[in-house]
């Protein structure tokens, strides 16, 4: 028998069975990037067809120098490699090592002259996703967000975000609606402190949490103008993937238009998160300028919720139900908990 986990860490090895962000497609350019994913370095490169990006540890066989600091070139077959910048070996797309200088052209390349890909490497909505192994089943496959391809919606991309925190603990931030009146309130934080009943359903790893209510539209210019009455109906939709890919879709019933924010989670190290932030907006009229503006509020918004986390002493979210005190204004945020200890066995279970 097993016992499920006390806490998931951001670097629990069942998350090496999940997809997970690890930089916005465009930072992947002519250059190796590092970037930090469940406490391991990997570099990422264009080295495949298209210029597909490639992952692996960042760190040469040779003598362990971190291939990050190299470079992305041809060898001499035209093959794109990645160098390393201590003693030039080069690698393809599949990691063979396909030139070792000191030894001259056309030597015999020792077999362990090799690096071992992630698992997987695919780029949607603009970010660079990996799989370390194999994910588990139930979460093989990015969940699709429609609103990206929906030609009514504009997206508006959010500069990518450090924090000193525990995934677990940003996803429950994005999720939880009782923060609002005390941590947003310089900005969206004129709310009713009551959490609305939400009906949450489960699908595997995943899970959805709906509410329609009441609430004041203070931004509804017809509101200022009279002719729509300051309380309005509104429908929240999250929408939960396991492990950190979350989104909020928010259906304003009365004045029309609907915002949805995704927030996705790269757990770093222990301590430490890098948050990936894209909104899509069907009412702003493709505006530049509008939208400009909404990233910019959209910023301030994660930041209250950031500077809020950075006092945790906590990072390890809590998988014990026991180990907090929850109540039905918290029926999401207690889904995401059972969701983790799930995947953290299913994990377990191969
Ligand atoms: S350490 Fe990379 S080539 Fe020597
Ligand atoms: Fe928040």
């Amino acid at each position: 028998m097993t016992t499920a986990p006390a806490a998931l860490t951001n670097t629990h090895p069942a998350l090496r069975r999940c997809w997970h962000p690890v930089a916005r497609s465009a930072e992947v350019a002519d250059r190796p990037v590092r970037t930090m994913l469940l406490g391991e370095p990997w570099v990422l490169a264009r080295l495949g067809p298209g210029g597909a990006v490639q992952a692996f540890p960042d760190r040469c066989p040779h003598r362990l120098a971190p291939l990050s600091i190299g470079s992305v070139g041809s060898a001499p077959d035209g093959t794109t490699v990645l160098r390393c910048a201590y003693h030039g070996w080069c690698f393809d797309a599949a990691g063979r090592c396909v030139e070792l200088p000191a030894l001259g052209p056309g030597a015999t390349i020792p077999p362990k002259a090799r690096l071992a890909p992630a698992h997987a490497v695919v780029e949607r909505h603009g970010m660079v996703f990996l799989a370390p192994t194999a994910p588990l089943a139930q979460c093989a496959t990015l969940p699709a967000i429609p609103e990206a391809d929906d030609p009514s919606f504009t997206a508006g991309d959010l500069p990518p975000m450090r924090a000193r925190a525990g995934a677990g603990f940003l996803a429950d931030n994005f999720l939880d609606m009782g923060h609002f009146p005390f941590v947003h309130a310089a900005t969206f934080g004129a709310e009713d402190p009551v959490v609305p009943p939400l009906s949450v359903s489960r699908d595997g790893l995943s899970f959805t949490a709906q509410s329609e209510h009441d609430f004041c539209n203070r931004e509804d210019p017809a509101v200022a103008a009279g002719t729509r009455p300051l309380v309005q109906r509104r429908r929240v939709t999250y929408r939960v993937h396991a492990p950190f890919h979350l989104v909020l879709r928010l259906d304003f019933l009365d004045a029309g238009g609907t915002n949805v924010i995704g927030f996705f989670l790269q757990p770093e190290t222990d301590d430490s998160c890098r948050v990936y932030s894209t909104i899509w907006r069907d009412d702003l009229g493709h505006d530049p300028t509008r939208m400009e503006g909404a990233v910019a509020f959209e910023v301030r918004v994660v930041q209250e919720d950031l500077d809020l986390q950075d006092h945790f002493d906590v990072h390890a979210l809590p998988l014990d139900p026991t180990a907090e005190v929850h109540t039905r204004a918290d029926r999401s945020t207690l889904e995401l908990r059972r969701m983790l200890a799930d995947l953290v066995a299913a994990a377990a279970h191969g």
